[in-house]
This record gives structure tokens, sequence and C-alpha cells, in this order.
């Protein structure tokens, strides 16, 4: 077992009422309804503390408690049945009407009934795993009846988590941030990247902070380009719905500027919410904005040969499944240093990564050698959890020979360890639990993220002669174009 030394912190969750909608859907089933169970199965759950779902399915207790057990189940637990039963004595289901006011008021009785019982103390947390055109009317219904509780009154709280995507496009996600804004402040609504959850982007932060060698380093005295890579095995496996109307941009944009944000952002005065979110802030808004042109020439979109023969999909699709691209952090750490993006489904690969890629020797007797990149700082997110940094070391034997090296940290092995530690789920529920947005994505970064989308949607609309969609094999990291982005500035993929 690993030993944590020096500075520990721990956030608990608060003592509250859980309230889930949509709760027969996808997201509630794979991940929410799991995510809960895991809190309770791992004590990190609050000690007061109740669940209630709804959705407009009607379900008797019976069939309630078999899809528990079958979303519990399916999530990988081996639940014993006294944890069952523990889990499911929180928990119970409303049939739900979400047009009608009796429904709230019932929901209202019935959470003050709960609220008495477990000794929660009016403290709700209401995540929408619905559709999102149903945000903001089941928003506007819960300020309504009273359930929204105004922040300003400490003694109760109610906060809504929703999840990603924000809109399928600027003027979308500008009504569904307004039908939000209405009935609830900025600090009540917790909007969840689920990446920023998971533990090896956490340890981004800390290991920056914590290590000089790293973050001293981590500029564009040192660094040559960074490198961020979002590929997906899987094809859309049956989501072509959803898919067709996002495409991989604007699916994928969140997550790409979150990884991008935690590997550069100057560090924040601290990990509390407003100081994070304004060092975020201040990087988001030093990215050089493209213009029409630098999408033409720095960016490939692409998608998978198979995608048109994929059920759901329309004669004539040009949704991408691919995006490469690079782009220019102007502030006083970044600026010369170039970024490079790609992301795709259907790559071959599950695989997340971060690399910070450092100049290579530029004095002393090496520098006119090609030795390669001698470091490359890599942080495997997913599916490895892994944190390497890579050194050009002699070869063992007579001669002067270099060998590239890898220290590694298995990450995840550690991790496990770790006793309850929690998934990425698990923990932003805890978060959102405490009250802690650090976390969880601003209206501010919502926005930021179309105006920096804009420029690409409209060269793909606009011009799409200039901008054309590339075909990659399935099962390979993008188009022949797509590799030889970074070789314009004289890099390669690594
Ligand atoms: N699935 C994922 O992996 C995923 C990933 C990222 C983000 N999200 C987001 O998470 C939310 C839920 O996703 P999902 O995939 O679970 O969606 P879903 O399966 O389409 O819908 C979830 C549930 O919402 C209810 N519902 C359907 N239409 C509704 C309406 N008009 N008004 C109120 N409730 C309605 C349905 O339950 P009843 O008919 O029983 O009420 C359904 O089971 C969405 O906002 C989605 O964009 C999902």
């Amino acid at each position: 077992m690993t030993e944590t030394i020096g500075f520990c912190q721990e956030t608990r969750a608060e003592s509250c009422g859980f309230v889930l909608f949509g709760a027969t859907g996808d997201l509630a089933g794979r991940k929410i309804i799991p995510a809960l169970f895991g809190l309770c199965e791992k004590k990190l759950a609050p000690e007061k503390f109740y669940i209630v779902m709804a959705a407009r399915t009607p379900l008797d207790r019976g069939a309630f408690e078999s899809r528990l057990w079958d979303c519990v189940t399916k999530a990988g637990f081996t639940p014993s049945p006294e944890s069952f039963s523990a889990f499911i004595a929180r928990t119970e289901y409303l049939r739900a009407d979400y047009d009608s006011e009796d429904f709230y008021r019932g929901l209202a009785a019935r959470l003050a009934a709960l609220d008495a019982g477990a000794g929660a103390k009016k403290k709700h947390l209401f995540y929408l795993a619905t559709p999102p055109a149903a945000f903001g009317p089941i928003a506007g219904k819960l300020k309504a009846c009273g359930l929204l509780s105004d922040p300003a009154d400490c003694s109760c709280w109610s906060r809504l988590i929703i999840e990603k995507p924000y809109g399928s496009s600027p003027e979308s996600a500008a009504a569904l941030d307004a039908g939000l804004e209405t009935p609830a402040t900025e600090s009540q609504v917790y909007r969840i990247d689920h990446f920023t959850g998971k533990e090896t982007v956490q340890n981004v932060m800390a290991l920056r902070a914590a290590n000089r060698v790293f973050d001293a380093t981590w500029n564009n005295k040192f660094i040559d380009h960074v490198q961020l890579t979002v590929f997906e095995e899987l094809g859309l496996e049956g989501r072509a719905g959803f898919f067709e109307h996002m495409g991989l941009a604007r699916d994928m944009m969140s997550h790409i500027l979150q990884l991008a944000a935690i590997a550069a952002m100057d560090l924040p005065a601290s990990f509390k919410a407003d100081d994070f979110k304004a060092e975020k802030k201040r990087f988001f808004e030093s990215i050089r904005p493209l213009t029409r042109e630098a999408v033409t020439e720095r960016s490939v979109r692409a998608r998978y040969e198979s995608y048109a023969s994929e059920p759901g999909v329309a004669p004539g699709s040009a949704v991408e499944t691919f995006l490469a691209f690079s782009f220019y952090v102007d502030n006083d750490r970044w600026r010369g240093v170039p970024f490079y993006v790609r992301a795709g489904k259907k790559t071959g690969e599950k695989r997340t990564c971060i690399k910070l890629v450092y100049k290579k020797p530029d004095r002393g007797i090496f520098k006119d050698v090609d030795i390669g990149y001698p470091n490359v700082f890599s942080f495997n997110i997913q599916p490895d959890e892994k944190i390497s940094f890579s050194l050009i070391s002699k070869h063992p034997g007579p001669k002067l020979c270099f060998t590239p090296r890898s220290m590694a940290v298995d990450y995840r092995t550690e991790a496990e360890e770790a006793t309850g530690f929690p998934t990425d789920y698990e923990r932003l529920l805890i978060e959102a639990m405490a009250g802690d947005q650090t976390l969880f994505l601003s209206a501010f970064e919502v926005k930021f993220m179309w105006e920096f989308l804009a420029p690409f949607l409209a060269a793909w609309k606009e011009a799409p002669g200039e901008n054309p969609l590339y075909s990659y094999a399935d099962g390979s990291p993008g188009p022949a174009r797509a590799a030889e982005l970074p070789n314009i500035d004289g890099r390669s993929w690594l």
C-alpha cells in the first residue's frame, strides 16, 4: 500500500436527497444508478441520504428493483444481498408527469417526508438525465413549486446536474442556458464533463502543483509542442439518432478543451472553484481564435468508411467521425507552441492521452545530432491510467549510442490500492453533493466551446469544397491528411 504524505484533503458529500429524473434512460442505467450504488457500497455516500428516481414509464416496486439490480450488475458490481438491500432501502420510484403541477407538488411533499425521516434538511440534488429539451421546463416547475431554493438561504440548498451535449448549435446552447438561468442561479447548475472526474485528469493538476521539476518546464522555453489524442475504438454503436445531429466535433470539443486546460492553464491560487475557474477562463481567453482560413489550412475532418452503411445514417449524410486540428495559446507561457489535437471514432484503439513534447537539445555536444525528442511527458487517461516520462539514455556497452527509455507510474494499480476510490461519476456526484463546482463546467466554458467551434462549422457548411470530408479505413488512426498535419511545422504524431 502506498502511503500518503503531507497535505491530504477529502471532500465529503453533505447529507441530502438525490432525485434522478429520466431514471429509465440509458445514461441513468449505465452511469448514474451504478455510481449511486458505488457511493453507498464504498461508504462514500452521506450518512443521511435517500434517492428518488422518477420517469414517465410506470414501474411497480418489483420491476424497479429488478432494473436497479440489472444496472448495478451490468456495471460490474457483484453486490451481496445485504448491500443491495441497503441500497434499495434508500431508494424509491415515482412515476413522473413533467407537465403536471400535481406531480411537482407530490414530489415536494414526498421529499419533505423523506427529509424529515432521513434528517436531510431540505438539501436536494436534481439530476436531469432526460433529453435536454426537458431541462428548462423541469427546472421552471421545480422553482414554481418551491423545490429550487434560493441559495442565499444557507440552511438548505437545491442543485441541478446536467450532462453534455450543451446544445447542438450556439443558438440551442444559449436557449438551453436561458431555460435554466431563469429558475436557477449559476451557482446551482452543475454541468458535467465526466473527463474532469477521472483520477488521472485530477492527477495532472496535483502533479503540476506539487512538483516544481515539471511545472517550471511547462512553458515555451522547454516545450516544443503538445499533442492531445482522444480515440475511440467503437463506431456508432446504434447511436445514429444522436450522432447524426452532433458529429464528432460538437460531441468531443468539450472534452478536448477540458484536457487542454488541465494540461496547460496556469496553476490556480487554490483548487477552490472560484480560483480554478478564473484561471481556466484566462486560459481559454488566451487561445487564439481560429479563422475560417486557419480551419481550412490546419484542420482535417473525416469519417470512417463504413459509416454510411451504419443503421440510422441518412443517405448523403456529411457527418464527421474524426477531427484533427492545431491551435495556439497566446499567453506568456505558451506563445509559439503548437497544440495538435486528433479525435475520432473507430480508430482501432481506445486511447485518451496528453503528451508534452520537450524541445531537442539546442546547445552542447548533441545539439547537431538528431536524437529525436529526448523527453515526452505523457498522461494516458484511458484505457491505461499511466503517467510516463521518456528519456534518452546511453545504451549499455562500449559505444556511445542512445536508447529511448521510459519511466512510468501505473496509476491505475496505485489507485486500486487505495480503498474506496471513486469512479469518475461517483467523484462528480460527491463534489456536487458537497457544493464544489471546481470540476464542473461554467456557463462561460460552454459559450467558449461554441465560439471556438463556430469557424469549423461555418467552414464546413459554407465552403465544403475547400474543407472536404476525408475518408479513413475502419480501425485506422484517421486519414493520411491528418497524419501529415503536424508535418506542416516539421513535427509528427507520437
Ligand atoms: N446516454 C449517454 O451515454 C449520454 C452521454 C452523455 C450525455 N447524455 C445526456 O444525458 C441525458 C440523458 O441521456 P439518455 O441517453 O439516457 O437519454 P434517453 O435514454 O433518450 O432519455 C432518458 C429518459 O428520459 C425520458 N424522456 C424521454 N423523452 C422525454 C421528454 N420529452 N421529457 C421528459 N423525459 C423524457 C425517458 O424516460 P421515460 O419515458 O420513462 O420518462 C428516457 O428513458 C441527455 O441529456 C443526454 O444528452 C447521455
